[in-house]
């Protein structure tokens, strides 16, 4: 890669057109009346953000910091012999911020756009530039997003701002990514001194990245929360929703989730899983072909069906495909840590498939694999084999559940990214799905759903929408309990919970 295109990247270096600049200090002044006493952009390029505050706020002392010597004489040059404007070469993690705070007086407003890169694509550069180690420690937050290995250059730098005002009035005004938003909102809550505002912007428009990303937003109070109001776009003056902490999770949109709040809760008899998980697609997934199944690696199979399920991957279920299937996987337990060798005997092709592809299964990376019985899966119980299935993907950005019976007489399976209940009879599978399909239901689960996460819709979300409660809303409650009564849900092992399942259903059930 050129050495260009390689800076570009570790220093996040993607220049705020002017109109995006002059709209974010329209915002600030329209809809949160500020008029700071002095500006700080910490890493201002070209000097956009410095202009456009130059002509919005004409009485603010303006401070502009960049680690990149030509852009800041650029931006030199473009406001020259301006005295309440000093820019100047400076490396954000290398400058004694503690220092040229304490020389600043009144209100003070932190603008601009930081890089936005990771540190693990910093990683794969080589890049050093990064806060040092030593940095790290003793940093409220700062823990917390650096102990999870990789973290947002930009979010270390809000946390940064974050502590700057901890003790004196001010706002910060920053373009980033959505999820650094969140997260930032997230860690900022317990010190009750900001309240945040989020306003969507086009990242592709204006940056051409393909990323949801926003103007955040954060002003010092006496009396912050977690909550965080979010505008429909820059030219909104009234927020649309707000997101917030209520019950122990953070919601996405806490009047809607208010609303339906009653509908929280556990059963005990419907728990959404997650589907098969086996991390060797090439040997384990097939394709019908012919009398037999081609696999990943492009050969030809003749196996028995007794181990082989059809599978419907997230594409398939995401996309309400749910009636035919592309492929097959194969099963080799009925339980996790089940014994193997059974296969040998009751399917010889199988077995001998399965040897002569030892090498992929045993390559498995994952630390689940190891003590296991040879060729071992995970992800299955009970509820894998019971013939109907409500399913959602986890990983498409809509509330698509999927009612899915047998395919060529037998049940249907799902990738680990799917989840699921299952259900003995296709009445009771249709009773719920009408329930889970209905308003109240979409309406619970959106509020809390961030449909700009990498997998929105989690088991763990799903979980907290109690079907018993959706069955009261509806006044069928004594179908719900008819369905309940059945012997078949503890003697089909659906409520058969591993410790650390137990753990969590308690766990979130005591902060619901
Ligand atoms: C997304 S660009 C935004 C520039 C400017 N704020 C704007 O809005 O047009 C990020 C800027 O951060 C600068 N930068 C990257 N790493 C830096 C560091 N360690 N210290 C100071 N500036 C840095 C880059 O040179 C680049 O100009």
């Amino acid at each position: 890669m050129a050495k260009k295109s390689i800076d570009k990247w570790q220093y996040g270096d993607f220049q705020t057109p002017m109109e995006l600049a002059q709209k974010v200090v329209e915002v600030l002044k329209r809809n949160h009346n500020i008029e700071p006493d002095v500006i700080i952009e910490p890493t201002c390029g070209k000097g956009t953000f410095i202009r456009a505050a130059y002509q919005g706020f004409k009485h603010s002392r303006i401070l502009g910091f960049d680690i990149n010597k030509e852009y800041v004489n650029e931006a030199n040059s473009l406001i020259s012999n301006v005295e309440r404007v000093s820019i100047k070469k400076a490396d954000f993690f290398k400058t004694d911020w503690k220092k040229i705070l304490s020389r600043q007086f009144g209100y003070i407003l932190i603008i601009g756009n930081p890089p936005w890169v990771t540190s693990s694509e910093l990683g794969i550069l080589n890049s050093k530039n990064l806060p040092e180690k030593s940095n790290f420690q003793n940093r409220r937050g700062i823990d917390a997003i650096t102990g999870s290995g990789n973290f947002d250059i930009s979010e270390w730098m809000l946390l940064q701002h974050v502590n700057w005002l901890l003790d004196r009035k001010g706002a910060i005004a920053l373009l980033c990514k959505y999820a650094v938003a969140r997260k930032v909102m997230r860690q900022v809550s317990t010190e009750h001194r900001f309240l945040g505002h989020i306003y969507p912007i086009d990242a592709k428009t204006h940056f051409g990245a393909s990323v949801d990303a926003c103007l955040f937003i954060l002003i010092t109070t006496n009396n912050g929360n977690a909550d965080c109001e979010v505008y429909e776009s820059l030219d909104s003056t009234k927020p649309d929703h707000i997101i917030g902490e209520r019950d122990g999770f953070i919601v996405s949109d806490v009047a809607l989730y208010e609303k339906w709040r009653h509908l929280r809760g556990q059963d005990f008899r419907y728990l959404w899983r997650s589907g098969v998980k086996h991390d060797c697609s090439k040997v384990m997934e097939l394709e019908p072909y012919e009398d037999g199944f081609k696999n990943g690696l492009g050969e030809r199979v003749i196996l028995e069906r007794d181990y082989i399920y059809p599978l419907l991957k997230s594409s398939d279920v995401g996309n309400g495909r749910s009636d035919s299937f592309r492929k097959v996987v194969l099963i080799t337990q009925q339980s996790v840590g089940e014994e193997t060798l059974a296969i040998k005997k009751v399917a010889p092709k199988t077995w001998k498939y399965l040897l002569e592809h030892r090498e992929y299964l045993d390559k498995r990376r994952s630390t689940i694999y190891r003590n296991k019985p040879e060729f071992s899966v995970f992800g299955i119980g009970a509820y894998t084999f019971k013939d109907w299935k409500i399913a959602i993907s986890g990983l498409y950005k809509r509330l698509k559940f999927n009612l899915v019976g047998p395919l060529k007489g037998k049940t249907v399976v799902f990738d680990d990214t799917v989840n699921f209940l299952s259900f003995e009879t296709e009445s009771e599978a249709r009773f719920i799905y009408k329930l889970i399909t209905s308003k109240p239901s979409f309406e619970f689960l959106d509020s809390m759903i961030f449909w700009d996460d990498k997998r929105p819709i989690t088991a763990d979300i799903l979980r907290r929408l109690s079907l018993k409660e959706l069955a009261k809303e509806f006044g069928v409650l004594e179908k719900y309990q008819y369905w309940a009564r059945t012997p078949s849900a503890t003697a089909s092992g659906q409520l058969v919970l591993s410790i650390a399942e137990q753990k969590s259903h308690y766990n979130t059930r005591a902060s619901s």
